[in-house]
């Protein structure tokens, strides 16, 4: 191979690697694209995230940072009221993990057994 082209050709492919970088960084932290489709099939029909409308549970735009039990105008149960918590990516990690576990009586009972399955989740509701 002539020279010339083999230093361009690996500079190519370093750059390529740097590039892809960001993404693999994404990975670690949560995949936003595939929550959103695990979210469409798993919590959609009781959560809106696009908006701030209550359904069979209350709205989940915002929840990253707000307090739980936060939404005005949603009648949570006793054990939501009394967790004394925000809802941070840990927190939320415990809670899908096990919600009855975090909060004994509540009545939000969907588990997400997979912990990359909650991450990406999570990732999808700090960014809807
Ligand atoms: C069958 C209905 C249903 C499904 C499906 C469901 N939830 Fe819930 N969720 C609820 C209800 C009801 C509450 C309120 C619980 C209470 O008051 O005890 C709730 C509460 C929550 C809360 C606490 C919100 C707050 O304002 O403090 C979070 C976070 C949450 N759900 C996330 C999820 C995620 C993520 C999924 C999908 C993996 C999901 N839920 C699936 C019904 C559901």
């Amino acid at each position: 191979m002539h020279r010339a082209f083999a230093l361009k050709l690996s500079s190519t492919l370093l750059l390529a690697a740097l590039a892809s970088l960001p993404a693999r960084a994404q990975e670690a932290e949560g995949d936003a694209a595939r929550g959103r489709t695990l979210f469409q099939r798993q919590c959609q029909f009781c959560h809106q995230v696009a908006q701030p409308r209550n359904g069979v549970g209350p709205t989940l735009q915002g929840v990253m940072g707000r307090a739980a039990a936060g939404v005005q105008g949603y009648n949570y149960s006793p054990a939501l009221k009394g967790l004394d918590q925000s809802w941070t990516p840990d927190t939320l990690d415990a809670f899908l993990a096990n919600p009855t576990g975090v909060a004994r009586g509540t009545r939000m009972v969907q588990r997400v057994a997979a912990a990359q399955d909650r991450k990406d989740i999570i990732a999808f509701l700090a960014a809807p």
